[in-house]
């Protein structure tokens, strides 16, 4: 018998998401020791110091189950937010929570909207539910916001059949966003039985007055849900902890699919200590503006370009193919991230590390390049 005969539609089609090469991987490849990673828009500080004390006690409960309700967690995120703990669904990363949002929601015969060069989890929890996924153009490369999200053209592929739009803010792998007014006329013109997913996982990095915060549009709009992680700004990405947002209505279907103890007790634990760790959550955002600056500047030197980005991540055309570039920089011990997947084939993202990090893939880049 040929599996593929009986495997899910969906699935038997499925591309895999491919994470960034590992620092493990590239060392027992080319045996290197010195290797930097900037290919997972990662936190280069670290994990929050008050989320890594709480891991210390947290380490005697081993033995015990989780709370599979996420109390806790669930109470200071509400706390933080001005929500009630009965709208928050856990997630072992927001990945986890985009899943169930997509299981939720999609089935055969409905479809999921969302833009090109989008983040890559969204067409895979669409296509492996068996749905359609419907792809709005994303702006073109001389736009002020080049391959970012196009809203009107993301509107002009919702159908009767639309149950879900994915929208991310900003967005991975281009570090492009839209501004608060753009968002509430969106979300006036979406019909009011098509959810709209709110990607926020880089929310934290973003200064710019004008940026929207999806957890103050909840109440407003009952069709809205904002999925946000621990992986990025509070450094906790090795013990997967996201959350989706939504009104207690949403939240309680997501419930109902998710796992019990989806999210395990040292994640419960460092997240809610990080949560409180403003200070560590400031530090790390001047650190990414600076970084940033030192990339753009550096990408700029060398007569290349970044797309504009208020990420942790920048995303560079080198008008030429990426791919030889990313495995000359492997051999110099320097991880970033090629982005054919995404339909950009001449781009590499490159996510801000230590400033040493950072010089040091500026400096691999320009010898790559000459
Ligand atoms: C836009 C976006 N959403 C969601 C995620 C998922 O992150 P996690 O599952 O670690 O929370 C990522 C990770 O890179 C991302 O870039």
């Amino acid at each position: 018998m040929k599996m593929e005969t009986v495997v899910c539609d969906g699935v038997a089609h499925l591309t895999p998401y491919l994470p960034g090469k590992p620092i493990e991987t590239l060392q027992r490849e080319l045996g290197l020791t010195e290797i930097i990673k900037l290919a997972s828009n990662e936190n280069p500080l670290g994990a929050s110091p008050l989320a890594q004390k709480a891991l210390t006690t947290a380490l005697t409960e081993l033995h015990r189950y989780p709370d599979g309700s996420g109390f806790l967690l669930r109470q200071a995120l509400a706390d933080k937010f001005n929500l009630q703990a009965g709208q928050i669904t856990l997630g072992n990363g927001s990945n986890d929570v985009l899943d169930l949002i997509a299981r939720t929601f999609l089935t055969s015969g409905c479809n999921a909207v969302f833009s090109e060069q989008a983040f890559a989890i969204y067409p895979i929890v669409t296509q492996a539910v068996g749905a359609q996924a419907r792809v709005a153009k994303a702006y073109p490369a001389d736009h002020a916001m080049p391959y970012g999200h196009d809203l009107d053209a993301l509107l002009a592929q919702v159908n009767e059949k639309t149950r879900l739009i994915f929208i991310a803010n900003p967005n991975n792998p281009t570090g492009t966003w839209f501004e608060r007014l753009a968002l509430l006329d969106f979300l006036q013109a979406v019909p009011e039985q098509v959810v709209v997913v709110l990607d926020e996982a880089y929310t934290e990095y973003v200064e710019d007055a004008n940026f929207p915060d999806g957890l103050a549009l909840l109440a407003q709009f009952p069709n809205l849900i904002v999925s946000r992680t621990f992986s990025k700004i509070y450094g906790l990405a090795g013990l997967r902890c996201g959350y989706a947002a939504s009104s207690a209505e949403i939240a309680d279907y997501l419930n109902r699919i998710r796992q019990p103890f989806n999210v395990n007790s040292l994640a419960l634990a460092a997240a809610t200590a990080a949560l409180g760790d403003d200070d560590f959550v400031q530090r790390s955002a001047e650190h990414n503006r600076l970084g940033l600056k030192q990339l753009r500047d550096g990408v700029r030197a060398l007569a290349l370009s970044g797309l504009p980005s208020v990420a942790n991540f920048i995303t560079v055309d080198l008008n030429q193919a990426a791919q030889p570039v990313f495995a000359a920089l492997l051999k110099k011990g320097v991880i970033v991230r090629p982005v054919a997947n995404y339909g950009l084939p001449n781009h590499l993202r490159i996510s801000v590390g230590l400033p040493e990090e950072n010089r040091r893939c500026l400096t691999a880049l320009a010898e790559v390049l000459a």
